[in-house]
């Protein structure tokens, strides 16, 4: 999709809650200038920063009748799976890093998607053992894991929660009933997905009109059956989803998608359950970043990463200096060597979190960095972290592609939501009941179940939640909150976060630059270098120094707000179409 049809039609809210147009040169630059530095939006009271205008303003009036950031929550979440379908809702999983003000602790919900009890690890095996392509692993009910998304709502509710739970889908129950313009985004994403996104009726009547074409940008969308969806939770509570004809729809339409029928039940949507789990919290500088652990790899990888860069001085490298990104970029790879070895469901799986994130093995991988040349291939093996259970694992095998949507909220009494949620790929399974889209969460398991010989730990199990890249974090600074951060990018999400965070800490750049600065990140040997931006300014330095360099489209969505001293500031990525708003 090109970036200028992003320009269209934005609001953002001035520090005054006025509303002014957005200057399009912030939202639509000049690839070939790199990207300018989104708008910074200040704010003394609150603010909500999120993926669309509308989801933006819903949980921002929230905030402003009184609610707490999780009530904002609720109506961020429920408008998004409306306005931004494709990137989740009510059919996926997020996970929520949260800081809680009056126990001045983070804690964080694991609403991630749990494989089917009927799911074995041969789950994306064809007949004769070879893994599936992916797409067609993808699209149909095979690939649906038990969505998380409305169980974390309510039991973040249920913990912080101020406002009524019926009131806080009123906003995105009337809009799905009204209307709501289709953003450029959107109609640019089905157009892109054509026969695809057709494959089932319903979404296909959904997505396109009577004559088969794409919906237009600004064509007016209604959606009764998901404001018929809201209305059920919003009256029965997360209950009215996991249980009678909502869930009965799922699993029908599930289990009856064609050639590539799924095996999730009414059991498992009953039996679901949000995991209240320790936060990954790992010292960078002065700071503490914390973020989600396993199922998620998002904070150990950002955590190593950070652990092994802290054993260099990145301030004074500077930005533009390609020894700070050859740094950055085989610290990444060292982490995703890890990642891709270790790391999976911990309820299913030992993995050696601790070890990981230790101080002095970071410090020995750190070393590995010495050479001043790329790393070879070779070198960049997974580590031996200290580890109490003797569990030998093999390599994974899994792939992620775009959707998600990351959001942060900061209520008046400092609560701090940041919170990442998905379907996995745009559009998801491509199945859609109830009026939201089922999520394709089981293809960010391994498709292979062993590797040399070996089981991989990211495998495919029945109850068990495929592993995440997703990083929303929150950094503290002598325990209070100071910045909050997240975005959407498959397993780019590391690199992405990671960059912002070292941007800010290191390079003094404030949350205006660090969601727009160009992108540079090493998973797994070619440097992805992002097209367009200023960051092809070191594709050659790079290359000097050993690596191969891809560019392309790096399509983050990072927001974010600090909790400055002089109040809250906040910004939306201007690849996509969000916005921060706050009074
Ligand atoms: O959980 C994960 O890591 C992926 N399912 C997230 C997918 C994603 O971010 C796609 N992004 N653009």
């Amino acid at each position: 999709m090109k970036r200028s049809l992003v320009a269209l039609g934005l609001l953002v809210l001035t520090s005054t809650g006025a509303p002014a147009q957005q200057a399009s040169d912030t939202i639509a630059p000049e690839r070939a200038t790199g990207l300018a530095a989104a708008t910074v939006v200040t704010a003394k009271d609150h603010m909500v920063a999120a993926a669309h205008p509308l989801a933006a303003a819903a949980g921002e009036k929230v905030l402003t009748d009184g609610g707490s950031a999780i009530d904002a929550m609720v109506a961020v979440q429920t408008v998004l799976g409306l306005v931004e379908p494709q990137s989740s809702g009510l059919g996926g999983g997020a996970f929520l890093v949260y800081y809680d003000a009056a126990a001045k602790r983070i804690v964080t919900l694991d609403g991630r998607e749990t494989a089917p009890m009927e799911a074995t690890p041969k789950l994306f095996l064809d007949e004769n053992g070879a893994p599936l392509q992916f797409f067609d692993a993808v699209v149909g009910g095979r690939s649906v894991g038990t969505p998380g998304t409305v169980m974390l709502l309510q039991e973040a509710h249920n913990r912080w929660g101020r406002t009524p739970w019926k009131d806080l889908f009123a906003p995105a129950e009337r809009l799905a009933r009204d209307g709501f313009a289709v953003s450029p985004r959107l109609a640019g994403l089905i157009a892109a997905e054509g026969d695809r996104l057709k494959t089932f009726e319903t979404t296909a009547s959904y997505f396109f009109d009577a004559e088969g074409a794409p919906l237009k940008e600004g064509a007016i969308l209604k959606n009764p059956a998901y404001a018929d969806t809201l209305a059920a939770i919003a009256g029965g509570g997360a209950a009215a989803f996991y249980e009678g004809p909502v869930a009965e729809a799922i699993v029908d339409t599930v289990r009856m998608a064609g050639r590539n029928a799924g095996v999730l039940s009414l059991a498992d949507l009953a039996n679901y359950r949000v995991k209240l789990r320790q936060p990954v919290c790992v010292p960078y500088r002065a700071l503490d970043i914390c973020g989600m652990g396993p199922p998620s790899s998002g904070a150990i990888a950002i955590g190593q990463m950070l652990g092994m860069l802290e054993n260099f001085d990145l301030k004074a490298l500077g930005k533009d200096n390609p020894e700070s990104w050859r740094l950055i970029g085989d610290a990444q790879r060292l982490a995703f060597a890890d990642r891709e070895r270790y790391v999976a469901d911990t309820d299913f799986v030992p993995a050696p979190v601790k070890g990981l994130l230790d101080k002095a093995y970071l410090g020995e991988r750190a070393r590995l960095l010495d050479g001043g040349k790329a790393l070879g291939k070779e070198a960049v093996t997974a580590g031996k972290p200290e580890w109490d259970h003797a569990f030998n694992v093999g390599r994974d095998a899994a792939l992620e592609l775009p959707s998600t949507s990351h959001f942060v909220i900061v209520d008046k009494d400092g609560n701090v939501v940041s919170m990442t949620t998905t379907i996995e790929n745009g559009f998801g399974a491509r199945l859609m009941t109830g009026g939201f889209l089922l999520n394709n969460e089981l293809t960010d398991f391994s498709f292979k179940t062993h590797d040399d010989g070996l089981p991989v730990a990211n495998r495919v199990e029945p109850g068990k939640r495929p592993r995440s890249s997703m990083s929303p974090t929150i950094v503290l600074k002598d325990g209070r909150p100071v910045l909050a951060i997240g975005s959407p990018g498959g397993s780019q999400i590391i690199g992405y976060v990671a960059q912002a965070l070292i941007a800010h800490i290191d390079w003094g750049m404030d949350v205006g630059e660090i969601v727009a600065m160009p992108h540079l990140i090493n998973r797994f040997g070619p440097y992805d270098i992002e097209a367009g931006t200023a960051a092809e300014k070191l594709a050659e330095p790079l290359k000097a120094l050993g690596y191969e360099v891809k560019a392309g489209e790096m399509n983050s969505g990072l927001h974010a707000i600090e909790l400055a001293a002089d109040g809250l500031k906040g910004a939306a990525d201007p690849r996509r179409e969000g916005v921060a708003i706050g009074k």
